[in-house]
């Protein structure tokens, strides 16, 4: 098995550089000639599945298979076929105009965990008392549907039967639609499942998508926790009319009163000491010479604590009553996506930190919460989840300017490796 020293061998930077050219193979699996963009069920994801089984396979997978979810999957059987698997996974799906490493780089590091163990077994007899199973999601951004998470609620058998017609895309395909121009069969949904008795936990590997490694000058941390997350379709209506023609007295315009709203929503989350963003806003009918007479707003709001994150949405919801109420205006909530706070558990976040001394030789890693949403929230109501961090660079993630140092990268791959390795002798 690879040495996992605190001093990286050549061995090591190879497999990082690897790990590297695989993320920018799949950087380049976009929808968009311009900027990277690849959303779930699109011909980019199907792309990105195939490349992802071929290195599965190339890495000694016992079996591979894109399930009725459309998450690409390889397996590697423990000492004896059909036992509970430790899952290890990430997602494969984007933002628009992404960065190559948010999602990616924690599925090709899975693979590379995968090669080892496989070469391990052959060369090393090394005998595992669980199986090993990598997971590319193909939905966690929720980009293309607004609801996230999709991909990993399929694998935690907590489906929601109603996405399948609920949910619709910008171009009005249904979740069903596209799900079936997949190739997938909507009704066979529940062989994604795994069931509790079936696995052993789960670990992903994560770029930080914040600041606070690059601050301390740490490459690696141990998550906590991921923060709690919902997110809205506001929809503030007013009339509308001539923008000349139209007196003031006479004007229901929905974009000042969405204005309004989109303020409110800074001003409490700032004030509660919880993060919410309105990540984008549709104005209709769109013409410089009328009065907006719809607006749609997107609202994801974050807090480390689900009664935080709540108090914070009633505090949001009665200022924007009141905005609409004074100006005459219709407001119409739907809520698209709600993942409630989870806490990493303490046996695989030790893993993580033993990982992470094994590799780095410091004593006492870095432990922070995740204030990032994570293909283990929705784990986590199958099974036990922990999580490795990776710094990146200035913190900056969900802009093309993601980027990881190689190092960085070789020593995540080693920690990674070291607390898989702690997890399955948890198990034996
Ligand atoms: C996923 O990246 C999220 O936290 O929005
Ligand atoms: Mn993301
Ligand atoms: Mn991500």
């Amino acid at each position: 098995m690879t040495a996992t020293s605190s001093v990286l061998g050549a061995t090591d930077r190879e497999d990082a550089a690897r790990v590297l050219a695989r993320c920018d193979e799949l950087g380049a699996l976009s929808s968009r000639p311009d900027a990277l963009e690849r959303v779930h069920l699109s011909g980019e994801h199907a792309a990105a599945n195939a490349l992802v089984a071929g290195w599965l396979r190339a890495a000694g997978a016992t079996s591979t298979h894109v399930d009725q979810a459309g998450n690409v999957r390889g397996r590697l059987e423990g000492r004896e076929p059909g036992l509970p698997a430790l899952v290890l996974g990430s997602h494969l799906d984007t933002v628009p105009d992404a960065g190559r490493y948010d999602g990616p780089l924690g599925v090709v590091l899975a693979v590379e965990v995968l090669a080892r163990l496989a070469r391990a077994q052959t060369e090393d007899g090394l005998e595992m008392p669980c199986a090993l199973e990598v997971v590319g999601f193909g939905d966690e951004e929720g980009v293309r549907f607004a609801t996230a998470l999709l991909g990993s609620r399929a694998l935690a058998g907590s489906w929601d039967e109603t996405w399948w017609d609920g949910l619709v895309d910008a171009g009005g395909t249904s979740l069903r639609a596209a799900a079936e121009a997949f190739g997938l069969d909507p009704a066979r949904v529940g062989e994604a499942a795994l069931r509790p008795e079936q696995v052993v936990g789960y670990l992903e590997t994560h770029i930080e998508q914040g600041p606070l490694l690059e601050e301390a000058d740490l490459p690696l941390g141990v998550v906590t926790g991921i923060a709690g997350a919902r997110r809205f379709r506001v929809t503030v209506v007013g009339e509308a009319r001539h923008a000349g023609g139209t007196p003031w007295d006479r004007r229901r315009d929905a974009l000042t009163g969405a204005a309004e709203v989109v303020l409110a929503v800074e001003r409490e989350a700032r004030a509660a000491g919880a993060v919410a963003t309105t990540g984008w806003a549709r104005v209709e009918p769109g013409a410089l010479n009328v009065i907006p007479g719809r607006v749609e707003l997107g609202v994801d709001l974050r807090a480390e604590t689900d009664a935080l994150r709540d108090a914070t949405w009633d505090a949001v919801l009665l200022a924007a009553q009141a905005t609409c109420a004074a100006r005459a205006l219709t407001l119409e909530v739907e809520e698209v996506h709600c993942a409630p706070a989870v806490a990493c558990a303490p046996r695989l976040a030790d893993a993580v930190a033993a990982g992470i001394t094994a590799v780095t030789g410091e004593p006492a890693p870095r432990r922070l919460p995740s204030w990032a949403g994570h293909d283990a929230m929705a784990v986590a109501g199958l099974t036990d989840v922990g999580m490795l961090f990776v710094r990146c660079a200035g913190g900056i993630s969900h802009a093309p300017g993601e980027s990881v140092r190689g190092d960085d990268v070789a020593l995540a791959l080693d920690a990674f490796e070291a607390a898989v390795l702690a997890v399955v002798s948890q198990v034996g």
